[in-house]
């Protein structure tokens, strides 16, 4: 297990460093005013790419200026926003820019902005010239607790979401919770689910965080939100450290996420996906309690602690036979069984493996509504 330590030098004090292990081990950092770190990140480059949507433009140009400062050339590239900037269109248009700039091995990509646009990001940095460095400078919560920590990148295509892309680790992630206060309140509770998940995958010292001070952990002044976060990364940086590619422990991120994605593509992705992960782990628990394996006293702490985020813990009740049919589409697309991950106890992730129809209709019952 990797440790979160303090950062030195040019951080503040309460920076938070977490040290993701592999082939090409890298920092996460976790605190305010990051940029200073920036330069060092993408050190031997002489061009920086910096990849943002427009609502992020501000924070864009000011790691610009602080690449700039190094005497690096820099590149901005201003992408559609959210999902829409997820394109092989965008994707093309980047590495046009790239070319034309010259941009060789050793320059460096730096992405500003949500998940979508750190994806973006990432999949470019990985397909120019088989593989360039990648920085992500993630600024919604969700980007922070999972798009930009682990490598995955992508974009979608008309055979669906994030089918298309590539194992890619950045070479440092700067998480500035100040970004967190501009954030729309919704986005920034969404982004919770992905860390209740973390409390309930590896470490319930998150759960306990968050029924002690609800306010405070979606407070984004609050020193507590900074903890969670730190928290969410580093175990998400545990995870991703030993099983980069997903051929095992890695699936445990995907607690809540087998009936999240399901309800995600029944409403044509309108859902912010963590209100889906949200519903999708009570579902998830409600299968831990009726397959005996997991105490009901936690499978009910689910419930209870998303409800004090005001994060939705019901689905349509007449939505099960679709939502099931999907899950059965999702199942055959990916060549595999259906599977979900439940727990045996808190932080006890199992997976289970082609559950029976009628089990899986029961838990439903218990997030219908
Ligand atoms: N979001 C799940 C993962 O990164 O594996």
């Amino acid at each position: 297990m990797t440790t979160t330590t303090r950062a030195e030098g040019v951080l503040a004090m309460d920076t938070a460093r977490i040290e993701v292990a592999g082939e090409r081990p890298y920092p996460v950092l976790v605190g305010r005013d990051l940029l200073g770190a920036l330069p060092e990140t993408a050190e031997g480059a002489t061009r920086a790419a910096v990849v943002f949507a427009e609502p992020l433009r501000a924070s864009a140009e000011r790691a610009a200026e602080a690449l700039r400062a190094t005497g690096m050339t820099v590149l901005p590239l201003a992408v559609p926003d959210a999902e829409a900037g997820k394109t092989i269109e965008v994707a093309a248009r980047c590495w046009e820019a790239l070319g034309a700039e010259g941009f060789t091995r050793t320059d460096v990509v730096v992405g500003v902005g949500g998940g979508a646009v750190t994806d973006l990001a990432g999949f470019v940095a990985a397909s120019w010239l088989r593989g360039v460095r990648v920085v992500h400078l993630p600024t919604s919560l969700l980007g922070m607790v999972d798009a930009a920590v682990g490598g995955k990148t992508g974009i979608n295509t008309g055979a669906g979401k994030n089918l298309v892309g590539a194992f890619h680790p950045p070479a440092a992630v700067l998480c500035d919770l100040a970004s967190l206060a501009t954030l729309p309140a919704a986005d920034l509770r969404s982004g919770l689910a992905e860390v209740v998940k973390a409390g309930f995958i590896a470490d319930p010292g998150i759960l306990d965080l968050i029924e002690r001070d609800p306010r405070a952990a979606t407070d984004p002044a609050s020193p507590v939100l900074g903890e969670l976060v730190t928290r969410a990364i580093q175990v998400k940086a545990d995870v991703v450290g030993v099983d980069l590619r997903e051929a095992g422990l890695r699936e445990i991120l995907n607690y809540g996420h087998t009936l999240a994605h399901a309800i995600e593509r029944l409403e044509d992705f309108t859902w912010r996906h963590g209100d889906a992960v949200s519903v999708g782990l009570v579902f998830a628990a409600g299968l831990g309690r009726r397959t005996g394996r997991l105490a009901p006293a936690v499978a009910d702490r689910h419930a209870a602690v998303l409800g004090l985020l005001g994060l939705p813990r019901t689905y349509r009740a007449d939505a099960w036979e679709r939502l099931a049919a999907v899950m059965r589409v999702d199942k055959k697309a990916r060549g595999a069984t259906l599977r979900f991950i439940v727990l045996d106890a808190l932080a006890k992730p199992a997976v289970l493996t082609d559950p029976s129809p009628d089990l899986l209709r029961a838990a439903y019952q218990e997030v219908a509504a």
